[in-house]
Formats: C-alpha cells, structure tokens, sequence
C-alpha cells in the first residue's frame, strides 16, 4: 500500500474529535493488519493536506498512537508502525491467481491473440504522449467517433485494403462485438427478434453477443471457402442481416469467391438483407493477394464492413471501426448517436496519432513478417504429414489442422498437461457435427514457443507413419 492510500476517513459531523477518529482508525488499520509494522506513515503535513485537515490534529493523533506503543517516532527519519510482539497482525490476505488466467508458463495457442509489440514500440508512446497533451478532456467524445480517428481509419484502408472511404462513413467502435451489439440495437428498432444469419463453423463471440443484444441466430454450413450464393437462393425464410467472413472465413480459412460475393450482394439487394462484412484480419496476407471487399463492389444493397484494431493492434484495447452505408448507414449513425459511444477520447487520439505517425502500417510490416516466419514454421513442422490437413494459412494469425483420429479434444487437454492450450474446432460449430481438428492460433507465441508447441502437438496426433511419431516423441527430450 502507497503512503497516500492511508485507509482513513473523517466524519465532519461527528461528536468524536477528528484527531480521536484519526487515531482511532489508524489503530483499527494496524490491529486488522492492513498497516504492517515498519509501515512507514506520511509526513503530518502531508497527511493533514491530503485529508483536508489541521496538521495539529495529525499531531495530535500520531502523539496518541505513539504513547500507545503503536506508532515509532524517528525524528527527521518519520513515522512508521511498531514491532509490538504482543500484536498479531495478519497481512492481507493474499489474493488467488483467477483460475481463468493461465498459468505463467503455458504456451497459448489461442486464436485471435497478436504479437504484443505495439506497447513496446517508441512511436506508441509517443502517440500517448501527445493524446494526453491534447485540450479537451472535459467534454464527451463524439459519439460516431472523433474526426482524427475516422480520417486515420480512412487513410489506413485506402493503403492497407484499397478501399476509398469517406470519414464521414466510419463509426468508431470498442471493437467487433460492440460493433455487433450496435447493429443489432439498429435492427431492434425495426423489430423485435431481428433474425441474423451466421456461418456455421463461425466466429462463437459474435453468435454469444448477438444472441446476448435480442437477435436470433441461424445458420448455414459453410465449408472453407464461406457461403454460397446457392445456399443463399434455397433459403425459405429471408434473414434480416447475414455475417460472413469473406476475405478469411472463420476459422476454416478459405476466402469467398468474387463470383460468390456477388450473388451474394445480389441476394441482399433483391431481399432487402443488410450485409455484415467482418474482416478481421485482413491485413495480413501471406500467400494470395487479397479480393476486393464485399463493401467494395458496386451495388444497392445495404454493406457493412466491420474492422479492428484487436488484431492489428491489440484486443487489450478495445477498438475498432464499421464502414457504413446507404439506408442502415443512417440509422446505424443514429442508433449510435443515441446510444452514446463507449470509446474512450484519449484512446481515439492516442490511434489516431500512431496512424497518422505511420506506426500502425510499420507494426504491420513487422508483425507480418513475423506471422509469416511462424506460419512457414507450422508448415515445415505439420505440412508433410499425409494424416493430417493443414488450412487456414493463406493469411491471419491462426491456423487449422485436421486429422481423423485421434479427438482433438483429448490432444487439447493432453497438450494442456504439457503446458500447451489449443482450441478443439468443436467450439466454432453451432448446429451442426464438428470436424475433427485444432485451431492454432501463432499470433502471440514467439518461435521457440510456437516450435515446441508444434513438437509436442505433433507427437500427440497419431499418425500413420509410426517412425514419424518416434521422431516426434524423441524431440520433445
Ligand atoms: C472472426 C473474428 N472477428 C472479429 C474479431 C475481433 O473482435 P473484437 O474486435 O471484438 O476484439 C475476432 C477476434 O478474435 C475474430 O476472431
């Protein structure tokens, strides 16, 4: 406990004298053990400013508590708390590491987790530095978002995505799921149990949230390459918005054909079916060129593009942005407008200065070159094994591997005993049977964490070619 967190607090409208209610809880503190003996107390006067009193009554109840034998004067040294043997002052009790939180030493495999060097890098301090220099901490942020945010936001997808985006079409949002909770607030103005169509396997946060903000959810199985404009046409009962995951569908890892995205604007035109476009992680390619968003291409239909900074960035933060327009673009602003932004302004400045410094497109470049680096070290270790497919790996932070036998379930937790989390595919299926498989996410693991990971998860998908699982398991001595 710092000094100034003294736990003391005064009644101005008691009888008891404030030097006596000083004293006695002071007292109480060192009874209790919340102040140890050594405990060094602050200087009276400062005391006395901080609690908005006479440093005489500070005096007085310092006096008192010395003549009790609890407190020691040491002159010019201060003041601190007595050794008395007689006291049996508990410390605090300590509290127990959550159990959520993972051990210290696992290796986490969990999708959807960067590389955490933006916090290190120089220019994102600086950024910081000049967000809190800013005027203008006495008002509320815009609720759309601050301009200098929306005109980054912009700036970064016309050179990260191609994309020409006018600010004025950027909402500026605590992320995805926020970004999701808004849209569904939206639709709830039109009705009460919007109907939104997901990808099945797909993204289980948005499923949980959207399910959590009044929507009803319904799905589609999809195999890597996203929805078909096919399965679209079959569907009896029009949604009201559909989410895809185009340019990376989620978790499987294919990308939807520009063909596909059209019928699929097609069908949203002709419908009247707003279109969520989430692309999460768009900006890191390894392999193949990106497609044109969907929110890219010309038509009527009413797109949304949903964008993040939790993967470029970091998902500590909490931020990202939607791309709006048309008829939703509108009553997407106001529902928001109304609603109010939970998007603190320092941390809007703070992006939008690492943007305009071009910190974001250097932490990029970096980061990718990184992914890039683990992705090849994922297909160097798993790509040769006949008993085992390997996808997802066109781009992103996170790859997936499929294999007959033996569950993935039991590799999870066998892992996780050798101190390695990974996520069974089962989580991302909703309606329908899982396939059998892994996903490894290689954001945040550095390359000798991600190579023993490997060495071990290796070892413990049997496979056909018995050698091979000798070789594994011997590595991992
Ligand atoms: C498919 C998908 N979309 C979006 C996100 C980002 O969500 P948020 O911006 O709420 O952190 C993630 C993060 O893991 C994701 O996997």
């Amino acid at each position: 406990m710092s000094e100034a967190e003294l736990p003391i607090e005064l009644d101005r409208n008691s009888s008891i004298s404030l030097a006596a209610q000083v004293a006695s809880q002071l007292r109480a503190a060192i009874l209790n053990g919340v102040l140890r003996p050594e405990h060094a107390l602050p200087a009276t006067r400062r005391l006395a400013t901080e609690l908005g009193i006479s440093r005489g009554v500070v005096v007085r109840a310092f006096e008192q508590l010395s003549g009790e034998g609890f407190l020691e004067s040491n002159g010019a040294g201060g003041t601190k708390v007595a050794v008395r043997p007689d006291i049996n002052s508990r410390p605090p009790e300590k509290r127990k590491p959550s159990s959520t939180s993972p051990p210290a030493d696992v290796i986490d495999l969990t999708p959807g987790r960067p590389s955490g060097s933006p916090f290190q890098d120089k220019q994102w301090r600086s950024a910081w530095k000049s967000a809190v220099a800013e005027q203008g901490q006495a008002q509320l942020p815009p609720a759309l978002g601050t301009t200098a945010l929306r005109e980054a936001v912009a700036d970064h997808l016309a050179v990260s995505r191609g994309l020409a985006v006018d600010p004025h079409d950027i909402i500026i949002t605590g992320g995805t799921s926020d970004a999701l909770q808004l849209v569904v607030a939206m639709l709830r103005n039109q009705t009460t149990q919007p109907r939104i169509l997901v990808e099945d396997p797909g993204y289980p946060t948005a499923r949980r949230v959207m399910t959590a903000a009044g929507a009803h959810i319904e799905t589609v199985p999809v195999d890597e390459n996203g929805l078909k404009s096919s399965q679209l046409a079959a569907l009896k009962d029009i949604p009201d918005a559909v989410l895809v995951t185009p340019s990376h569908q989620y978790p499987l890892g294919g990308r939807m054909a520009v063909q596909e995205r059209i019928g699929l604007l097609k069908w949203a035109e002709q419908h009247g079916v707003l279109v969520l476009e989430d692309d999460y992680d768009s900006e890191f390619r390894h392999s193949r060129m990106p497609l044109p968003a969907v929110a890219s291409l010309p038509s009527r239909a009413d797109v949304v593009l949903l964008g993040t900074f939790s993967k470029n960035l970091s998902p500590w933060l909490r931020c990202g942005y939607l791309v709006v327009r048309g008829d939703a673009g509108h009553r997407l602003k106001a529902t928001r407008e109304a609603l109010d932004t939970p998007v603190a302004g320092v941390l809007q400045s703070a992006i939008a200065h690492y943007i305009q410094a071009g910190g974001l497109s250097r932490h990029i470049t970096r980061a990718r070159r990184e992914y890039a680096h683990r992705r090849g070290l994922i297909i160097h270790r798993l790509g040769s094994r006949r008993d085992l497919e390997l996808s997802a790996l066109d781009g992103g932070l996170h790859a997936v591997v499929r294999f007959n036998h033996p569950e993935a379930a039991d590799v999870a937790a066998k892992a996780m005993a050798l101190g390695v989390r990974v996520i069974p595919l089962t989580g991302y299926y909703a309606d329908r049977p899982a396939e059998n498989g892994l996903v490894l996410g290689y954001g945040a693991a550095t390359d000798l964490q991600l190579a023993k990971a490997l060495t071990i998860l290796s070892g413990l998908i049997k496979h056909v070619g018995q050698t091979e699982v000798q070789a594994d398991s011997s590595d991992q001595k």
